[in-house]
């Protein structure tokens, strides 16, 4: 297998609320058009030649948000399935959901699991982190694989939300923070980190090409020599 060539791609999309900021628009502006950027990505997924591209969308710790942004983030959500979800299936992406996602709401649980049902046979995953924090994942995935008997790195990684996709070679986060805001903490481990300061609303699929060519110019180690 080409070693230069990321099959997987996961973005911290930052910086919605600091774009409304600088033009006097509400919050909820930036993250509509933070949707847009997502939109913009997702069908470009095809020429990048990526297996999985994971997207933070809503982390456990964003409950700390006022009640009115975190409605608009759900809102946002059940807006963009009902409308991007005919786009998905035609374009074959694979919907898939990290996260504790099945405590959100009842409506959009069940609006998940028609889309996840729906884009099944999808060739390139898409997954969505919703109310999703690594310390629980991997307090979860340790907890199960604890319950069949056998704590290794194998068991662990075997129960994590991401067993099922490849490995992540890039991570990516917009908005010029340089912290992982307890995103995909195990995945991490040797994955490429790149920051860079475009605000999420943004980001163009071009921004994500150039990620994927300093990403294949780069020398991965992984501790040998
Ligand atoms: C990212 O943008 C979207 C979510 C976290 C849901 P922010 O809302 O964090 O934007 P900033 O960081 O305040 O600019
Ligand atoms: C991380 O961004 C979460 C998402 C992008 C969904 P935050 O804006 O919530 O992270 P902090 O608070 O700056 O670390
Ligand atoms: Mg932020």
């Amino acid at each position: 297998m080409d070693q230069s060539r990321a099959r997987h791609v996961a973005i911290i999309m930052d910086g919605n609320g600091r774009w409304a900021k600088k033009r006097g628009l509400p919050r909820a502006v930036g993250h509509q058009r933070g949707v847009e950027a997502v939109r913009r990505l997702v069908r470009s997924l095809e020429g990048t030649g990526l297996e999985c591209l994971t997207l933070y969308a809503f982390s456990s710790e964003n409950w700390k948000r006022s009640e009115d942004e975190v409605d608009d983030l759900m809102n946002l959500m059940r807006r963009f399935i009902k409308s991007d979800l005919p786009e998905f299936i035609a374009n074959n992406v694979k919907l898939k959901i990290i996260g504790d996602w099945q405590s959100l709401a009842p409506d959009i649980v069940a609006m998940l699991e028609d889309a996840l049902a729906q884009t099944a046979n999808g060739k390139q995953t898409l997954a969505v982190a919703l109310n999703y924090g690594g310390q629980h994942e991997i307090a979860r995935a340790a907890t199960k694989a604890a319950a069949l008997g056998e704590v290794t790195i194998g068991t662990i990684a075997a129960q994590l939300d991401t067993a099922d996709l490849p490995p992540l070679d890039l991570l990516i986060r917009t908005s010029g923070e340089i912290r992982l805001s307890n995103f995909l903490l195990w995945q991490a481990a040797y994955a490429e980190m790149l920051f860079v300061d475009t605000l999420w609303p943004d980001f163009e699929p071009a921004h994500l090409s150039q990620a994927l060519d300093d990403f294949a110019r780069r020398e991965r180690r992984y501790g040998g020599r």
